[in-house]
Parts: C-alpha cells; sequence; structure tokens
C-alpha cells in the first residue's frame, strides 16, 4: 500500500495541504503515524477532495485517538446526525431546513465564531477536531486557524515568566455570555460548569510550548476577573494577528483537521438565513486534563 502523501505548506508558520490520500480506504500503522508527524509539525492539515460520509469520517478520526462521545449542544433532543459523538455545525434543523433567526441553537452556534479551543471547556479537552463539508455558502464561512505556538514564541520573556504558572477556567458559558446568550437550563448549567485548564502547556508531540486561549475562559485563578479578562483580550489580540493567522476558504468535501492543544480556530460569518453551511465535525480527547501536564 501506498504510505507517500504530499505536503504543501499553506502558511509560513503552520498548516498544510494533504494530498494523493483516499481517506476512505482503511490506512496502514506507517500512514497514521505520517499524518500524526504531519499534525504535530504544522498543527492544521487540509485534506481536499475526500468525499466521506459520516461512518467514513468516524472510522478515519478514530485512527488517531478516542472520539468524544458528548457533544456540546443545546436542545440536544432536535438532532439531525445519526452519530450521537458527531457535532452539527451547520446552519441546519432536524428536517434539514435553515434554522430560524431566533432559534436557540443559531445563537448557540454563533459561538463558534469567537477564537476557541474546541472542548476547552471539558476536564480533558480536545486533541484533533475533524471538519468535513457536505454544502458550503457562495461566499463567506471561512475557517480560521491562529498558531499558539508561534504566539507564545513571540511573547517577551517577562511575559512567558508571568504566564507559565496560571490556571484558567473554561465554560461554554462564558463564551456564550460574550454574545450575550444567557438562557440556559438548569441541567445545561450544570453540565457546564467552569473547568480549570493551564493557561501555558507543552504540546507533546512537539515539546514546544503554546498559549492555551479560548474564549471559554471566564477568569484566571488568583486574579481580579476584570484584570484576566483584559490580560486575555490582549493575548487574544496578539495570539491572532494576521502573521499567526491561516484562513481556509472551504470547497465541498474538504476534511479540515486541526490540533486544538496548539491552534486557536473561529467560524466567520456568512449569510446564514439564505445558505445552507453543513459542516461535520468529529472531535477527539486529549490524553489528560491540562492540569496533570506539567507546563514547563
Ligand atoms: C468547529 C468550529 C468553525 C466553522 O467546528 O469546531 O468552530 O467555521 N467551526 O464552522
Ligand atoms: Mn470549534
Amino acid at each position: 500500500m501506498m504510505t507517500e502523501f504530499s505536503l504543501t505548506p499553506l502558511h509560513p508558520l503552520f498548516a498544510a495541504r494533504v494530498e494523493g490520500l483516499d481517506l476512505r480506504r482503511p490506512l496502514d500503522e506507517a500512514q497514521v503515524a505520517a499524518i500524526e508527524a504531519a499534525m504535530d509539525r504544522h498543527g492544521v492539515l487540509v485534506f481536499p477532495g475526500q468525499e466521506l460520509d459520516d461512518d467514513q469520517q468516524m472510522d478515519f478520526a478514530a485512527r488517531f485517538g478516542p472520539i468524544e462521545q458528548t457533544r456540546a449542544a443545546v436542545d440536544v433532543q432536535k438532532q439531525r446526525l445519526k452519530h450521537s459523538a458527531m457535532n452539527d455545525i451547520s446552519n441546519l434543523d432536524e428536517q434539514g431546513r435553515i434554522l430560524a433567526a431566533d432559534d436557540r441553537r443559531r445563537f448557540f452556534a454563533l459561538g463558534n465564531r469567537l477564537w476557541h479551543s474546541d472542548s476547552s471547556f471539558k476536564a480533558t479537552p480536545a486533541k484533533y477536531s475533524l471538519l468535513h463539508a457536505r454544502s458550503i455558502p457562495p461566499e463567506g464561512g471561512e475557517t480560521e486557524f491562529a498558531d499558539t505556538r508561534a504566539a507564545w514564541d513571540a511573547l517577551p520573556p517577562a511575559m512567558q515568566e508571568r504566564l507559565r504558572p496560571l490556571v484558567a477556567e473554561h465554560s461554554l458559558i462564558f463564551s456564550r455570555a460574550m454574545l450575550g446568550f444567557d438562557a440556559w437550563t438548569e441541567a445545561e448549567a450544570r453540565q457546564f460548569a467552569p473547568v480549570p485548564q493551564r493557561l501555558v502547556r507543552r504540546h507533546a508531540g512537539s515539546g514546544r510550548i503554546a498559549l492555551f486561549l479560548s474564549s471559554h475562559i471566564g477568569r484566571i485563578r488568583g486574579m481580579p476577573v476584570p484584570e484576566a479578562l483584559m490580560l486575555l483580550r490582549d493575548l487574544t489580540e496578539h495570539a491572532t494577528q494576521p502573521r499567526f493567522v491561516y484562513s481556509h476558504r472551504w470547497a465541498v468535501h474538504d476534511l479540515v483537521m486541526w490540533d486544538n492543544r496548539c491552534t486557536l480556530h473561529r467560524g466567520r460569518a456568512y449569510d446564514d438565513q439564505r445558505f445552507a453551511r453543513d459542516m461535520r465535525r468529529v472531535t477527539l480527547s486529549d490524553v489528560a486534563p491540562t492540569l496533570d501536564q506539567v507546563a514547563a
């Protein structure tokens, strides 16, 4: 079987395009190891022209680690996708119709347009996310990625020392509050209670240090809230400067895989009342809570 695939850089610092693989076919161990090595180096891999169904997307993802079983969604009883572990990143309801302007699920989905790292609000956050495009709008709806290892490297040493010991608290409730969304049920509020994460972590596969930012952060332990939120705003602004960002313009059947341990991402606006954007995400868990991972 062919192990070789081509890697084409998409940005001076990170992100690459992978060609020469058909992800519907089983991969051998050497191919999986080569993709993992490319992920460790590039943080984001784009696989164009992969016509996958839900089962094939799940099977490919499962080669890289345990799939997260619980999705973060409101109104989970009204779901469109057959696999309960698959995240619906669309603007469609369970009948495939565009969500109404005042639909709660639409407000919740708008949170994906804030810079974040997937599942940073879970005690053990995400490793990789694999997002597949089934249908896309004619304009807008790009996904942007930021390189948080490069962002760390570019911080002044005094700032690095200040950040190194810090622990942040993450919750979906914090990120949605940024958009004024606070209509939580009691069960959701319990499910999304804040979890602690290191603000600075060492990326296992590369040994490099990364800033662990996310719009899900609402506090930093031992710091007054306004000071913490201002610091996070400054750090996010730093980490998402154009020189650290790759913007992905989607084509149908692109599969994009990113490493949430060393990148941030956000969706961009599109006319979601007019055009369907059907994207489906499988998310893999990291091995342990970041508090157990030594930062330096
Ligand atoms: C995601 C996400 C952004 C987008 O799938 O985790 O944040 O562009 N998506 O849809
Ligand atoms: Mn996301």
